[in-house]
């Protein structure tokens, strides 16, 4: 079935950045909004985007107009009866959806594709509302649409043949990449996300790190586009909080119970980017961030040969000196801290620190760690060009805490049949702007260390869902370093 026709039902953020998609791949949309506030708000979204590609010279002030001369904006639903396709970006609500799809079931003709932008409601359910679910499908766009080259493709047990298929080449002609899924809560995508989002602001919560801090780990660390705090301000919190909850209402798995620190947000009014105010502007640092004054002094670096060997060369050619009684020892990490600190003479000098990527040290204080050695260690990486993380001494610190559950979780998706690797970690690149997939990063830490690190985790936190995935545990004892491609 060809589209040429689109309603898109919702023109905020999202709706109104999958407005922009069609119209700059030539179709004629109809961006329908509820009333005419609502519908000055969408036209705005639509003017600024287009508006900033011009400015950047991305795109001629010709073309956006003709992009904008594609799209009607109306407030009458009644205006969808002769489209080919309706996209619906609506709150997350069932109940709003529900009423939507069974009133665009009446407008439209009983060929019209009828796709709702969810992002973890069931499909099914809102299928099953109308007098055609053969022809509802999930189409499950990225913010900003117009920047994230994915779209999840939600099918349900009662799709009709060929739908799925029209929508994913729909995809492609929009210059997406589909990804066409089963309807789980949470699809590919937010089941891995928003997991670890969740964890972020519990580690934030326990007081294992800063909001900053956290952030720059995972940005500067591991290569993401944006730490957790940010995305989620991008996200919207109140997104985020209705996406935990779904999830939650399906896996009863208590790491998806929305964080307490999220409730108090949305129950705020800060909401992220769209309300001005969200982690960022809120008075969320930690008690990790404070700057103190120290005067930078000597030091002894233990553990791990050639990477401690390599630290302490840095720090030497830095101007530093090493020495028996040093201000602050630096242990490179593996098991707690404090275990390696309490056979010190004076414990009160030791910081784990863990070395991630070639810009971030995360630098762990014990319950004994003083704050001298604390801010000596933190100066001293700064001075060698390192972004400090300082945290508490808690198993995998922060990077590891975040990241290693999350492939866990990836592990389990593809164990469970859901998607395939290549999906998974397609979906990951292309949706959330993530340097690999799951399982390319997998393969590149080795499946052993992720594997150990995540016992180290389940020891610590006696979470069940951070035991290792039995197929990753598998193919550590077997000796295997990539995963089946199946
Ligand atoms: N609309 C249109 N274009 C936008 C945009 C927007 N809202 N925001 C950024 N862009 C464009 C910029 O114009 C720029 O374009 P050019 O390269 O052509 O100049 C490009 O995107 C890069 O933007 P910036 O240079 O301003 O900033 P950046 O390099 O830091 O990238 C980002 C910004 C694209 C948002 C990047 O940080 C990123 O990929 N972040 C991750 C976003 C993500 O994870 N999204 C998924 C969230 S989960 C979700 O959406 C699903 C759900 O259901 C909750």
């Amino acid at each position: 079935m060809a589209f040429e026709r689109v309603g898109v039902v919702g023109l905020g953020t999202m709706g109104a950045g999958i407005a922009e998609v069609f119209a700059r791949a030539g179709l004629r949309v109809i961006g329908v909004e509820a009333d005419a506030e609502a519908l000055a708000r969408g036209r705005g979204h639509l003017e600024r985007s287009t508006g900033k590609a011009v400015d950047k010279g991305k795109l001629a002030p010709g073309q956006r107009d003709e992009i904008l001369g594609r799209i009607t904006l109306t407030t009458s639903r009644e205006d969808l009866r002769d489209v080919d396709l309706v996209v619906e970006a609506i709150p997350e609500i069932l109940d709003y959806k529900i009423s939507l799809f069974k009133d665009l079931d009446r407008i439209c003709e009983p060929g019209t594709v009828l796709a709702t932008n969810t992002s973890s409601l069931s499909v099914t359910a809102i299928a099953a509302a109308t007098g055609r679910p053969g022809r509802v499908v999930g189409m499950h766009f990225f913010n900003p649409a117009p920047v994230m080259k994915l779209v999840e493709v939600v099918g349900t047990v009662v799709t009709e043949p060929g739908v799925v298929a029209d929508v994913t080449a729909l995809a492609g002609r929009l210059g997406k990449t589909a990804v066409a899924v089963g309807d789980r809560a949470g699809f590919v995508v937010n089941r891995l996300l928003l997991p670890y989002l969740n964890h972020a602001a519990a580690l934030m919560e326990l007081g294992v790190a800063g909001r900053d801090d956290i952030d720059a780990a995972m940005r500067l660390g591991v290569g993401l586009p944006m730490g957790p705090f940010a995305l989620l301000d991008l996200i919207g919190l109140d997104t985020a909080y209705e996406v935990m909850g779904v999830l939650f209402d399906e896996t009863r798995d208590r790491r998806h119970a929305p964080s307490p620190l999220l409730r108090e947000l949305v129950t705020a009014g800060l909401l992220g980017r769209k309300s001005g105010r969200g982690f960022y502007g809120a008075s969320g640092g930690a008690p990790h961030t404070k700057q103190a004054k120290s005067r930078l002094g000597t030091f002894k670096v233990v553990g791990y040969e050639d990477e401690g060997d390599g630290l302490a060369e840095r720090l030497r050619a830095a101007g530093f000196k090493s020495s028996e009684e040093p201000d602050v020892v630096l242990r490179l990490a593996d098991r707690p801290v404090i275990e390696h600190a309490v056979r010190l003479p004076d414990p009160a000098r030791m910081v784990g620190v863990h070395l991630v990527g070639d810009q971030v040290a995360e630098l762990a204080s014990t319950a004994l760690t003083s704050e001298h050695a604390a801010t000596a260690a933190r100066d001293l990486m700064k001075i060698v060009g390192l972004t400090p993380v300082p945290c508490k001494d808690r198993a995998g610190f922060v990077v590891d805490a975040l990241l290693f559950p999350y492939l866990n979780d990836a592990v389990r998706m593809y164990d469970s049949g859901y998607a395939s690797i290549e999906d998974i970690d397609a979906a990951m690149r292309l949706g959330c702007g993530y340097p690999a997939g799951p399982f390319e990063m997998l393969e590149s830490f080795g499946l052993a260390r992720v594997r150990d690190g995540l016992r180290a985790l389940y020891t610590e936190y006696r979470e069940p869902a951070f035991a290792p995935a039995p197929l990753l545990d598998q193919l550590v004892t077997a000796d295997v370093s990539e995963f089946p491609r199946r």
